[in-house]
């Protein structure tokens, strides 16, 4: 139970009802990039200076295999914010304008959950999710009510919004959740300030000024390529644009921690870092392939200093995260029902237990249905220890792309390139990009780019069959309505246990 007001606090000590050994409350600051992925020294990228997340992964545990369970930024938000895959918690695709997506009503989430156990919610940046009924924040500065660009990239100002917040007289412990709208593309929304906005607030004429930033130039050769994207002078130029906005991030991290650290709570708050989901170039966000999924995270916990500055290479969800952060602050999750009676369980887990020792989960999932509301390519996914199981359920369709990553210099030049039958630098090719099969399998251990399908593959027909019965009932589990929705193969049988779910209705 947590502490309330003073009075009422010595009533219940003397009731014995309160913890009186927690005289000092317990805090979350969870800090998001937006599209960000392992461009970090953290994670071992030499190319690029981000001394801040440095010197936070020196006070945390480092999760190299870390995933988000869908990679489109509404959903991951919403899924993040609730424990539930998008299928379940109802944000489909992107929440914005005309696309429109949100959660059911009835969704317990995060926020909703801390604030009724007495914990005080803020927001602070790129929000994206809804409806407002299901993530109330006590305090909150985002897109809705303000400029995306100031609160989700001016550094100063975030620093100044993450102060005031700070400073209250409530005495409640806190959850600030700092949603970075860096390293996001703008190419698409902002193209005056660069592809990703990297000279927004540069001093550079026109572009104003982040009083608290110092810009960090890099150039084509500078940038260390990964092997999902095309080595092109077009793909570097991109990805050094990335880096400057990173660096930006980064800054204001460190002035986020600074303002903590300031106000004296650093010492008792859980900080986690991640990002929503893969980056924004080909085979990344969108794609539950490995670099759609796979995240930074970062766990720093001033009472587990035990693995600070270690690596774990247990297999952690995002969907983790709202299980942690209920059992940072002793919250237990709620027994309901979204739709019917089926009660609504929680399948991540805490990460607490993994600050002490290295545990020995193998296991996550991935669900995604859409992007855009144009962009409808359900797809459901397990990793297991090195394998990757990918279920393409409309793969008779193209794969689509969004429209802010196919304007982006690197998709146009692979385009480009690729109608003109010049060489793309690329490990794959696009006609197989946009032509999948309905099962993807690979087996990372062997074959870490995810470039031979073994799903066809007898020799693998046991581990596809295991895997695929992990993922059939992580999707019963979770109440996945596309569970029973047939692939358009003709002779596909579906689950018996698919009758009492249309008999339900
Ligand atoms: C970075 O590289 C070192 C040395 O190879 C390795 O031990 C460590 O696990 C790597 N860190 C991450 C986050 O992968
Ligand atoms: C945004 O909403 C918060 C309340 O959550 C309010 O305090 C703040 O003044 C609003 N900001 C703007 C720019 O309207
Ligand atoms: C960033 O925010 C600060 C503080 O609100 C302001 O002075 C500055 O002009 C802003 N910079 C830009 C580029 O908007
Ligand atoms: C921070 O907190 C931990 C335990 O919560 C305590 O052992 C440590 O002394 C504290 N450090 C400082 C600098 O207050």
């Amino acid at each position: 139970m947590l502490c309330p007001g003073l009075l009422r606090w010595a009533l219940l000590l003397a009731l014995g009802l309160c913890r009186a050994h927690r005289a000092r409350s317990r805090n979350v600051l969870l800090i998001l990039a937006d599209d960000g992925g392992f461009e970090s020294g953290a994670y071992n990228n030499s190319a690029i200076a981000t001394p801040h997340l440095d010197a936070l992964a020196r006070r945390s545990l480092v999760f190299r295999n870390a995933f988000t369970s869908v990679s489109s930024c509404s959903p991951s938000r919403a899924s993040l914010l609730t424990g539930l895959p998008q299928h379940q918690n109802g944000m489909y695709g992107l929440h914005q304008g005309v696309h429109h997506f949100n959660s059911f009503d009835g969704v317990r989430s995060l926020p909703l959950l801390l604030h009724q156990a007495g914990v005080r919610t803020g927001i602070i940046g790129k929000k994206h999710v809804g409806p407002e009924t299901v993530y109330p924040f006590d305090f909150a500065y985002t897109e809705e009510n303000g400029s995306v660009l100031q609160v989700g990239r001016n550094i100063t100002r975030i620093k100044l919004l993450v102060r005031e917040f700070l400073q209250t007289q409530d005495n409640r412990p806190f959850f600030l959740y700092v949603a970075f709208h860096d390293p996001h593309r703008c190419g698409h929304s902002q193209p005056q300030y660069g592809t990703f906005c990297e000279k927004f607030g540069n001093g550079e004429s026109g572009m104003g000024r982040i009083p608290d930033w110092t810009p960090q130039a890099y150039g084509p050769q500078d940038v260390l390529v990964p092997y999902f994207i095309p080595d092109t002078p077009a793909a570097r130029a991109d990805l050094a644009a990335q880096y400057t906005t990173i660096g930006r991030m980064d800054q204001g991290i460190g002035l986020v921690l600074q303002e903590l650290q300031a106000a004296g709570v650093l010492n008792d708050t859980l900080v986690i870092f991640t990002s929503d989901n893969g980056v924004p170039f080909p085979s990344g966000r969108t794609n539950l392939y490995w670099p759609g999924t796979a995240e930074p995270l970062l766990v720093s916990s001033p009472e587990h200093p035990g693995r600070w500055g270690q690596v774990s290479e247990a297999y952690v969800s995002l969907l983790d995260l709202t299980p942690t952060i209920l059992d940072w602050f002793s919250v237990p999750y709620p027994h309901y029902a979204i739709f019917g009676s089926k009660p609504v369980r929680l399948t991540g887990r805490s990460l607490l237990p993994a600050l002490e020792a290295e545990p020995p989960w193998a296991t996550v999932f991935g669900s995604q249905s859409l992007h855009e509301v144009t962009m409808s390519y359900p797809m459901r996914s397990v990793q297991h220890q090195g394998f990757r199981l990918v279920h393409n359920l409309h793969f008779k369709m193209p794969f689509p792309i969004d429209q802010d990553f196919y304007v982006s210099p690197t998709f146009q030049d692979l385009l480009g390139r690729t109608t003109a039958g010049r060489p793309t630098h690329w490990y794959k090719d696009l006609h197989r990009y946009y032509y999948r099969e309905r099962w993807e399998l690979y087996d990372r251990s062997r074959d870490p780019h995810e470039t031979r399908n073994l799903a066809a593959d007898p020799r693998y027909a046991a581990v596809l069959e295991l895997l695929r019965a992990q993922l059939a009932k992580w999707q019963w589990d979770t109440h996945d309505p596309w569970v029973c929705a047939p692939d358009g193969v003709l002779e596909e049988r579906l689950s018996p246990q698919c009758r009492p779910l249309h008999n339900e209705l």
